[in-house]
């Protein structure tokens, strides 16, 4: 393969996503974490379920960093996964540590690298990863809002009895509770949901969706969700590798966007071989926009809590 993508975290997050990616042929892997073996054996179990998959990707596991030199892209994953009763802000001091010295070794190797963050809190790990890396605001973005736009999606899709490719959702804002669906952007076909849908079934989807992360947790007991979450970082990394220009709800780092300023948030974004290329900024109704403002205080409140 031409293209290098680093994962760092073979949890469950980073070993999916590590998966997808190369049996879908889109780059060459280097799957990284600190527990010895686990990223290794993992890659040579994949390596060796390439004969029957067929796929010629290639993928290495390693404990160092060494072998991430040069890479196209990095998916940092490493840190903790919520549990029951943990909100994603609980998590905030030891996965900044985390992410922060992640950070620090990927930078050095690769200097051009786009850095999409998974760990969480999202919006907070983004700032760890933009801060300590250096890297301008193109290259540093977060996975949280093409996952929560599928949750809707799926929702949209089973409430109505459609297929999911007929759905199209619009999640803005933090990933955490104050998140920001929007039915009215959200559709089936190209027409909007509050023309197919009551005011309570709407309600309980937007509920639903920003509880999304929480009731997989309260299934799993002991982790947090992982097939979707790779799913969405994929589609990111493709936009990115292919250069497609395609337009997905990534947490970007607003500079005068949407009336606001040093704070990621999820927004639209136009990504590309240059990251996140261009933010897409719509007109949002009054209540909508304090809903936005709301979430980028609690963005803003994980920014005070960091230690950097
Ligand atoms: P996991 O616990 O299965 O995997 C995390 C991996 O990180 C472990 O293998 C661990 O050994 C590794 N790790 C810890 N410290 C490390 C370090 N210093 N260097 C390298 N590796 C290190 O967790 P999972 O389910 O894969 O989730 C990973 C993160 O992603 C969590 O923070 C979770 O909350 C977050 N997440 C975010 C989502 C989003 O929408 N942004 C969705 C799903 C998960
Ligand atoms: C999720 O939304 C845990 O943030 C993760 O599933």
């Amino acid at each position: 393969m031409q293209q290098k993508v680093t994962v760092v975290g073979a949890g469950n997050v980073g070993a999916m996503a590590a998966q997808r990616l190369v049996e879908r042929e889109m780059a060459d892997v280097v799957l990284v974490d600190i527990l010895e073996g686990i990223p290794q054996g993992k890659a040579l179990d994949m390596m060796e379920s390439a004969p029957v998959e067929r796929f010629d990707a290639r993928i290495r596991g390693s404990n160092g960093y060494d072998e991430t030199e040069g890479s196209d892209v990095v998916v940092i994953t490493a840190g903790l996964a919520r549990k029951p009763g943990m909100t994603r802000d609980d998590l905030v001091l030891k996965n900044q540590e985390i992410v922060g010295g992640v950070t620090r070794e990927i930078a050095r190797r690769s200097p051009d690298a786009i850095l999409v963050v998974v760990s969480n809190p999202l919006d907070a790990m983004c700032e760890v990863a933009r801060r300590v890396s250096g890297f301008p605001r193109e290259r540093v973005f977060g996975m949280a809002g093409v996952l929560d736009s599928a949750r809707m999606r799926w929702f949209i899709a089973e409430a109505l009895g459609v297929s999911v490719e007929s759905t199209h959702a619009f999640v803005l804002g933090g990933h955490g509770d104050t998140m920001v669906p929007l039915p009215r952007y959200s559709t089936v076909g190209g027409v909007p949901i509050p023309e197919l849908l009551s005011q309570d079934k709407l309600d309980a989807i937007v509920k639903r969706t920003r509880e999304g992360g929480i009731e997989i947790v309260n299934y799993y007991k002991t982790g947090s969700a992982y097939y979707a979450p790779s799913s969405a970082v994929v589609e990111m990394v493709d936009a990115v590798l292919k250069d497609k220009k395609k337009v997905l709800p990534c947490a970007a780092y607003l500079q005068g966007e949407y009336g606001m300023r040093d704070v990621y948030l999820g927004v639209p974004v136009k990504l590309g071989r240059g990251g996140a290329e261009q933010v897409l900024e719509i007109r949002l109704l009054d209540e909508e926009r304090e809903a936005l403002a709301k979430s980028a205080e609690a963005v803003r409140e994980l920014f005070r809590i960091l230690k950097v």
